[in-house]
């Protein structure tokens, strides 16, 4: 199974074929953000994807477009809930400030790390 890791924490998650980088930081705790549930209704899944790119699934037009409201968008930015693996390679992904701060404002009770 594809392996996820989570930078700056270092955190990983194995996840199968089909699931998406949010569903990979939920199995391992990562602090990424997901406001609207993982709907493509914000960015707080803002991920900027540092290696496998290629074993993550294309970048659909709404995905492009909620990207654009984004903070720091880059090359390598995606969507946590909308890119999937779609290959066995593993994928290795920095969370965004942006990312970070909103999971942080959604779980006040949990230590904020860096
Ligand atoms: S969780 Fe809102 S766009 Fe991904």
């Amino acid at each position: 199974m594809p392996r996820v890791t989570f930078l700056p924490d270092d955190v990983s998650a194995e996840v199968a074929e089909g699931d998406t980088i949010l569903d990979a930081s939920k199995a391992c705790g990562a602090p990424e953000g997901d406001a609207c549930g993982g709907n493509c209704a914000c960015s707080t899944c803002h991920v900027h994807v540092l290696e496998g790119i290629e074993n993550l699934s294309e970048m659909q037009d709404d995905e492009a477009d909620r990207l654009d409201m984004a903070f720091d968008v880059r090359p390598s930015s995606r969507l946590g809930c909308q890119a999937r693996l779609v290959g066995k390679g593993d994928v290795v992904v920095e969370i965004t400030q942006e990312s970070r701060d909103a999971y942080y404002n959604e779980h006040p009770t949990e230590r904020r790390a860096g």
